[in-house]
C-alpha cells in the first residue's frame, strides 16, 4: 500500500514557493477578503483514511466545485434528459463567456461553465421544493458533515455584482432553456457556489467519484457506475476552464476547480484529493493548487494515464 502522508508532506513543502503567486478572484468582492497565503490539501481513500497538510481544515468558498454536486443531483433526478438541454464538449472559452451561447442558440457547451450550471440549477428547481436547502443537505450527506453552510456574505456579494450571470441567465431564458425565472435560478446558483467547506469535506464528498458511485462509509449508491464514469469524463474534459488540456497534461486527473481557489481531483479506484490556495493563475485555476496536484501525481506515479 502506498504511504500517502510522506508524499503529501513533500508536496506541501515543495509547493510553498508558489503560494501567494497569482491573483485572488476579486470580481466577487467578498472573495477578495481572503488571506492569499493559505494552502491546504486533503486526500481521502475509499478505505476510510484521510491524509492532510496545511490548512486542510479551514473552510473556503467552493464556488464552481459546487457544479459537480449540482450536476450529480440533476443526473439523479432526470438522468440522460439533462443532455437534451446541455452539451458535453469543452468550451475553449472563459467560463462566463456569452459569445458561444449566442452562437449555439442557448445550449451551453457543458455543465461546468456558468451557463451550463444555470441550466442544471433550473432542472433541480423544477423538480424539488426548497431546492437550495436540498442541495445543501445533499452535500452535507456526501461529506457526512452537517456543519457545511452557505456563506451568505459571499452569496449576497455575488448577487449584488454578478451582472454577467444575470445576462447569461436572461439569455438562456430568451432561448427557452430556463423554465424558472432567471432571478430564481441565480438565487439558487449563487447560494450553491457560496458553500463553505474544508479540503477534508470536499475530498470526502467526492469519494463516490473514485468508488463507482458508492459512498464508502455508508455503502449508499449516489449514482450508477456508468454515471460516475461520465461525471469523471466531464471533469477531465471540461472541469478546469479553457486550460483543461494543459491541466490534463500536467496533472492527469479528472478535476473541477473553483474561483475560491479550490480544486477537487479524483483517481478512480484510488483516491479523491482536494487542494485549496486562493491565488489563481491566468486561466482561473489555483496556481499553487495545480502545482500541488502535479507534484502529487509525479511523486506517487499515479494518474489516469
Ligand atoms: O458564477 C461565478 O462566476 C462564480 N460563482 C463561480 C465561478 C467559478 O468558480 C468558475 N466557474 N466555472
Amino acid at each position: 500500500m502506498i504511504s500517502w502522508q510522506p508524499i503529501i508532506d513533500d508536496v506541501a513543502r515543495e509547493v510553498s514557493p508558489h503560494i501567494g503567486k497569482g491573483k485572488v478572484a476579486a470580481y466577487i468582492p467578498e472573495l477578495a477578503r481572503v488571506d492569499a497565503n493559505h494552502f491546504g490539501m486533503a486526500l481521502c481513500t475509499p478505505d476510510g483514511r484521510t491524509y492532510c497538510a496545511g490548512d486542510a481544515s479551514i473552510p473556503f468558498s467552493i464556488q464552481s466545485i459546487s457544479k459537480v454536486f449540482t450536476l450529480t443531483l440533476a443526473l439523479q433526478l432526470v438522468g440522460d434528459d439533462v443532455w437534451k438541454r446541455l452539451g458535453r464538449e469543452p468550451s475553449g472559452s472563459a467560463f462566463n463567456s456569452l459569445v458561444q451561447l449566442e452562437q449555439e442558440r442557448g445550449i451551453p457547451r457543458n455543465p461546468f461553465i456558468n451557463a451550463g450550471a444555470h441550466v442544471v440549477t433550473d432542472i433541480i428547481l423544477s423538480r424539488l421544493q426548497d431546492a437550495k436547502l436540498k442541495v445543501l443537505h445533499f452535500v452535507r450527506g456526501l461529506c457526512n458533515n452537517s456543519s457545511v453552510v452557505f456563506d451568505l456574505a459571499v452569496a449576497r456579494s455575488e448577487q449584488a455584482t454578478g451582472f454577467r450571470n444575470y445576462a447569461m441567465a436572461n439569455f438562456l431564458k430568451s432561448f427557452g432553456n430556463l423554465n424558472n425565472s432567471p432571478d430564481a435560478v441565480l438565487d439558487a446558483y449563487f447560494h450553491h457556489c457560496s458553500m463553505s467547506m474544508t479540503c477534508v469535506d470536499v475530498a470526502r464528498a467526492c469519494l463516490f467519484l473514485c468508488n463507482s458511485g458508492i459512498l464508502p462509509e455508508s455503502g449508499e449508491c449516489v449514482v450508477s457506475p456508468a454515471l460516475t464514469k461520465r461525471l469523471n469524463a466531464l471533469m477531465l474534459t471540461c472541469g478546469t476552464y479553457d486550460s483543461v488540456g494543459d491541466f490534463a497534461f500536467r496533472v492527469g486527473l479528472p478535476a473541477k476547480s473553483g474561483v475560491g481557489g479550490g480544486i477537487i481531483a479524483v483517481l478512480p479506484g484510488h483516491f479523491s484529493v482536494c487542494v485549496w490556495s486562493p491565488c489563481l493563475n491566468e486561466s482561473g485555476n489555483s496556481l499553487a493548487g495545480t502545482a500541488a496536484l502535479e507534484l502529487l501525481t509525479e511523486k506517487s506515479g499515479l494518474s489516469i494515464f
